[in-house]
């Protein structure tokens, strides 16, 4: 029975669609809910009714803006488990990281709370007598939001945030796949005292509603977290009108384990970093260089982690890897990982489960790779599920040659107990973050996070970075004398 509608939210009005399509657990097969979906018409409403909102909102005073934020916050902490439980059913991810994750989106909301209150803008010396030289931050007007299924709840947190907290008006959209998650967010900020029209959700498909918020001329930035092509895809529309974007792409983010290592933590950080979530995060360990010496027991005792993580429903006790998706998804990660055995080795998993209480979803086990040379699919292009490869290098200059191979430049980690080696690898390391012996996912609120290179475009998001994309510098040359 569909226990909840998805619907779109305009102008302060939750609004019915003639579109409606079921909204599926991937756990077990059931409807869970119902998604009313907007037309690229809806699109244009959502837009006139953000840009009707704008002039008010950006003149609402920044502390008053953070107590609607704050009041939203506190309502989504205390109901976590229903929100997490929510996010379960819609994506797969295991209850303990959903209620994680829900708990993180409440602190990206109170983080960007205190923005109002700390200083922005700059003063500087004029060469002019007496003139009064500084800059200001303004709201850059209405942006469009565009994210992904796999965060359902801390992607959209930590996007909204600052694009309300410094007085744009928005155009959200989630992905279908988990958008009762993003909407309940919306709710929650609605009943948090948002004036209509400040935020407006719309439902639906990338190729309809995506593309009507990055054609729109009236929008005038969009931030944006799916994959690479998409994100490209976005860019070039948006660049027809001259939009501001902010692009975080995919990952292919790599781990180098050093001789001087922690073995066990290592393997205990590779195996979070590739297996939570079902692998399905940008910032997911995907390739692995173990010094030679190591080399055997660490793959040995990976493929063991692999082997015994307990698969099953994610509402389900002592679950660690949930379903993945949906069988599209499911699909796809496997014949990637048929392709790969072509060319290398596969050491456990990397097939559908389909016994038991797993016929009805998109399960599958973990796989890890060795053997596979440097240049294989599957070691240069991102496989969007549970699955890592592991090779011996000799040497740092190797494994950081290896390591820096791809286009995506997100998240790189080296497992090591050596000063010096730390500081050669994060200099020489190209990613936007860099962890030294802690695993490759992750983000903390009130820090920069984003990839270079083939990952990420434009300013960075969360913590203080935020302000770079949701505002716009004034300077002003003040003379008060007249
Ligand atoms: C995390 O690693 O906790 O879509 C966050 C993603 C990233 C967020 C990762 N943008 O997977």
């Amino acid at each position: 029975m569909p226990t909840a509608t998805g619907r779109n939210f305009i102008g302060g009005r939750w609004l019915e669609s003639d579109d409606v399509v079921n909204d599926t657990d991937p756990g077990n097969g059931d409807v869970i809910g119902t998604l009313a979906r907007a037309t690229a018409a809806d699109v244009d409403t959502a837009v006139e009714a953000a840009r009707s909102a704008t002039a008010e909102w950006a003149g609402t005073p920044a502390g008053a803006r953070g107590s609607i934020l704050r009041r939203a916050a506190d309502e989504l902490e205390s109901d976590a488990d229903e929100w997490a439980r929510l996010m379960t059913r819609e994506m797969g991810k295991p209850f303990s990281e959903a209620r994680v994750e829900c708990v993180r989106a409440a602190a990206i909301l109170r983080f960007f709370t205190g923005e109002a209150h700390r200083p922005y803008g700059e003063n500087y010396a004029s060469d002019a007598a007496q003139t009064w030289l500084f800059t200001r931050r303004h709201p850059v007007g209405t942006v469009g939001i565009i994210t992904p299924w796999n965060f359902p709840a801390a992607i959209p947190a930590w996007k909204l945030a600052p694009a309300l907290i410094f007085g744009n008006t928005v155009v959200f959209k989630a992905a279908d796949d988990a958008a009762l998650t993003g909407l309940r967010l919306v709710a929650a900020l609605e009943r948090a005292g948002l004036p209509p029209g400040v935020l407006n959700a719309v439902v639906g498909p990338g190729s309809v509603v995506g593309a009507a918020i990055a054609e729109h001329p009236a929008i005038d930035a969009i931030s944006f977290t799916g994959s690479t092509e998409t994100g490209r895809g976005i860019l070039e529309t948006a660049s027809r009108t001259a939009k501001r974007v902010q692009l975080e792409m995919g990952g292919h983010n790599p781990v180098i384990v050093r001789a001087d290592a922690a073995l066990d933590s290592a393997v205990a950080a590779v195996a979070l970093g590739a297996f939570a979530s079902a692998g399905q995060k940008c910032t997911a360990t995907r390739r692995v260089y173990v010094a030679r010496e190591l080399y055997d027991e660490f793959t040995g005792k990976l493929v063991a982690k692999a082997t015994n993580l307990k698969i099953g429903y994610g509402l389900d006790e002592g679950v660690e890897m949930g379903p993945l998706v949906n069988d599209v998804q499911l699909q796809g990660v496997l014949e990637a990982l048929e392709r790969a055995e072509k060319e290398g080795q596969l050491r456990c998993g990397g097939k559908r489960l389909t016994d038991g209480q797993y016929a009805r979803g998109s399960y599958m086990a973990p796989a890890v790779f060795t053997e596979l040379p440097h240049d294989a699919e599957f070691a240069c292009e991102e496989v969007f599920g549970p699955n890592v490869a592991v090779w011996p290098v000799d040497g740092d200059d190797e494994a950081i040659d290896l390591a820096n191979r791809t286009k995506y430049d997100l998240s790189a980690a080296i497992f090591t107990r050596d000063l010096d080696a730390a500081k050669t690898f994060v200099e020489r390391i190209q990613a936007g973050i860099v962890h030294v012996n802690s695993q490759t996912a992750g983000a903390e609120v009130h820090v920069p996070f984003g990839g270079l290179a083939g990952s990420g475009y434009g300013p960075h998001e969360q913590g203080r970075a935020a302000i770079e994309f949701y505002t716009q510098t004034k300077t002003v040359y003040l003379d008060p004398a007249g």
